[in-house]
């Protein structure tokens, strides 16, 4: 990456930074989910940077993968997991924190393992720290608190406008030997006091353009060129879609989804029905620093 890249990078990495505290201190058991999302997608943009992906608001059993629909009544409750992205022209900073909604003890000492496990694998980063290394770490961070963390949900390898981008990063020691290397990385701990693996759910909303195809439906041509020219490969959520073109766009979606033409994302949820926390960071790997962003 040139030194201008890395700037947008840092820039949306102060910006989510920020986010933090500002959630952490309006988010309140009973708050309703659509309003938890759209304060923290409002806040990054009046701070100058823009949502990479729709704010993800998933509570205990859920792992990843849920964000409120344009009605929703969802409310806040138990352990919430908010998972929430930040991009410069694309450069993304992938972020996510944990919070307990009710006196739980249980909560409080998964969010932890968590955190704990993040923090042990930034202490120790660099170039030359392997896969198998990184996963190690936060596996045994979390046994430490005698929970497991999720085997098959990792962190990743980020591209400007991709989220998830070809390298893995285990949150177990999946004996991958190579190396970091340079490279532009999320790091996502999940731990759990249930099976450690999840599976696909019910809906989201949330989805991605992944292949452009005509379509007869003129509405859906629509819907994708707003797709493209506001969040070009980065995922969006039908709420956003709804608001801009009004509860019509919710077929078209199904039209698009039909043809191929955007992927829908499942929501992911924990196979034994643990409660699930995580943590997440985002940083840029050079030969001799590691810049957190
Ligand atoms: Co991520």
């Amino acid at each position: 990456m040139n030194s201008e890249e890395i700037e947008k990078l840092k820039k949306a990495g102060e910006i989510a930074q920020m986010i933090i505290p500002y959630a952490k201190g309006f988010i309140k058991k009973d708050m309703l989910l659509l309003e938890i999302a759209e304060k923290i997608e409002k806040k990054i943009e009046e701070l100058g940077g823009k949502p990479a992906f729709p704010v993800n608001t998933s509570i205990n059993h859920v792992a990843a993968h849920y964000t409120p629909s344009i009605d929703d009544k969802s409310t806040a409750k138990g352990l919430l997991k908010i998972d929430f992205g930040v991009h410069i022209d694309g450069y993304i900073s992938d972020n996510a924190f944990s919070l307990n909604l009710e006196h739980n003890e249980n909560n409080n000492r998964l969010i932890h393992a968590a955190e704990e496990a993040l923090k042990n694998v930034l202490n120790e980063i660099n170039s030359k720290m392997s896969f198998s290394q990184a996963g190690e770490i936060i596996q045994k961070s979390i046994m430490k608190h005698g929970f497991a963390p999720i085997r098959n949900l990792s962190g990743h390898g980020i591209a400007p406008y991709i989220i998830h981008a070809g390298k893995t990063v285990p949150n177990y020691d999946n004996k991958n030997d190579n190396v970091l290397g340079e490279g532009y990385y999320a790091i996502e701990p999940f731990a759990t006091n249930g099976n450690g693996s999840v599976h696909e759910g019910g809906e989201s909303g949330i989805y991605a353009l992944i292949k452009k195809k005509p379509v007869r439906d003129e509405l859906a041509r629509k819907i994708i060129q707003f797709i493209e020219h506001n969040y070009k490969t980065l995922p969006f959520c039908s709420r956003w879609i709804v608001k801009e073109f009004s509860s019509r766009a919710l077929f078209s979606l199904r039209i698009l989804e039909q043809n191929g033409i955007i992927k829908h994302y499942p929501q992911l949820v924990e196979d034994g029905g643990g409660i699930v926390s995580q943590a997440e960071r985002t940083l840029y790997i050079s030969k001799d620093e590691v810049i957190l962003c």
